[in-house]
């Protein structure tokens, strides 16, 4: 068979030499075919099947109830509706923590299904471990720290993560341990801007920042979210992309273009090391 023939997605290797080159990434999380071509054609580097659509298509108060099996028909979805942006999809709330094997089995039905690439939630140090057995085995994985939905029990709320030296230096170390574990991308969700520059500036893996500032290496946001979908109020770092485009192409790419231009997010639209607990 000639691999010639096979429409050529972005790889992890196109995306860092994006960065090298001086592109900041945009990255979006979508759920269906239509919103994943219209998001490559406006001209989105990476789409990401988030477990986000337990709360957006199911109508869930959290990320939680999404499933192993409603992630693999979504990523499908995506998969089917787009040629050329990177495909990465959560490994949701249940399907990695009971070991590093389970792990694998989740990711292997995520990668069977078209994804290039796992997003796990958390650093302890059993993650770090599954981030190595999952690495070593040929899945690529993309780490997510700051607040993690996943553990919004835990976390008491969807408050800004990091703020202080000790919490700073504690998400730091993560993110180096599971850099050095393998983990070739680092979502960071709602962490003050200078922590989220700082790691950026100490790991040598990509980093997307979702309320995490404009320094890091690319941005995600929730499709929904920048089109205005979702109801408010929304979280600071969204911004309604919508309002001053004709149409949700031209929408979205605005958002690619503000990305890339560094003009999103702007300061209010980060975090910085304020009292302001909430992540609104
Ligand atoms: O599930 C999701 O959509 C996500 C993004 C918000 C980063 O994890």
């Amino acid at each position: 068979m000639s691999h010639a023939a096979l429409p050529r997605r972005l790889s992890l290797a196109d995306l860092r030499r994006q960065v090298q080159a001086g592109q900041r990434l945009a990255m979006l999380a979508v759920y269906d075919a239509t919103t994943a071509g219209l998001a490559e054609r406006a001209g989105v580097d990476a789409l990401l099947v988030g477990d986000s659509l337990a709360q957006t298509v199911q109508g869930h108060p959290t990320t939680l109830p999404a499933s192993l099996k409603a992630m693999v028909y979504h990523t499908r979805c995506v998969v089917r509706g787009s040629t050329r942006a990177l495909v990465l999809a959560d490994l949701p709330f249940g399907s990695f923590e009971a070991s590093p094997a389970a792990a694998f089995a989740a990711a292997a039905r995520l990668l069977e299904a078209g994804a290039q690439m796992v997003k796990i939630e958390g650093g302890a140090p059993w993650v770090v471990e599954t981030v190595a057995f999952l690495t070593a085995r040929h899945v690529p994985v993309c780490a997510h720290l700051g607040l993690t939905p996943q553990a919004i029990h835990e976390l008491g709320g969807y408050r800004v993560q990091g703020r202080g030296a000790g919490a700073a230096t504690r998400l730091a170390d993560q993110a180096r341990a599971l850099a050095a574990a393998g983990a070739a991308m680092l979502v960071l969700e709602c962490v003050p801007r200078a922590l989220a520059a700082r790691i950026t500036a100490e790991v040598d893996i990509l980093t997307i920042g979702i309320g995490a500032g404009p320094d890091t290496h690319g941005q995600v946001l929730v499709a929904w979210d920048l089109l205005g979908l979702t109801p408010p109020p929304r979280p600071r770092f969204v911004r309604d992309f919508l309002a001053q485009a004709g149409s949700a192409e031209a929408a979205v790419r605005a958002y690619v273009e503000a990305v890339r231009a560094g003009t999103f997010p702007t300061a209010v639209e980060s975090y910085g090391e304020g009292a302001d607990p909430a992540a609104g």
